[in-house]
């Protein structure tokens, strides 16, 4: 399927939901907000160097979409683990925070945000 949708409804504070585009997982993420804060606190990081709202969309903040596929080589990290509270790639140790921008480790980019938009409130449609 080119595209999906999705019901972020069904998503948790603090949890994400992982879903299947294109044969690849994708991370549905809804942001404590502690872990809102302080990713927007930290400016534009990451590499690319970003900020948080470049990477959700306006009004809709507290959710992060993105491909779950560490950049380096492709494993799937793991959700709420590493130093920077957001995955860690157990494959080769990368870090990356609560809005997916590697911190520290071998992967070379940030977890990739899809092409996505709000059809609704609550209804996002992937691809
Ligand atoms: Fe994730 Fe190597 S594949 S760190």
């Amino acid at each position: 399927l080119a595209s999906i949708e999705f019901d972020m409804s069904k998503v948790q504070e603090g949890q994400q939901v992982v879903i299947k585009w294109q044969g690849k997982p994708v991370f549905v993420r809804y942001r404590t907000p502690a872990e809102l804060q302080k990713v927007e606190a930290e400016g534009a990081v990451g590499s690319p160097a970003q900020t948080d709202a470049e990477r959700t969309k306006a009004g809709h903040e507290k959710y992060l979409v993105v491909i779950g596929s560490c950049t380096h080589l492709g494993c799937v990290p793991t959700f709420n683990a590493g130093e920077y509270g957001g995955w860690f790639c157990p494959c080769h140790g990368s870090h990356y925070d609560a809005s997916g921008r590697i911190r520290k480790g071998p992967a070379p980019l940030n977890l990739i945000v899809p092409a996505y938009e709000y059809l609704s409130d609550t209804r996002v449609k992937i691809g």
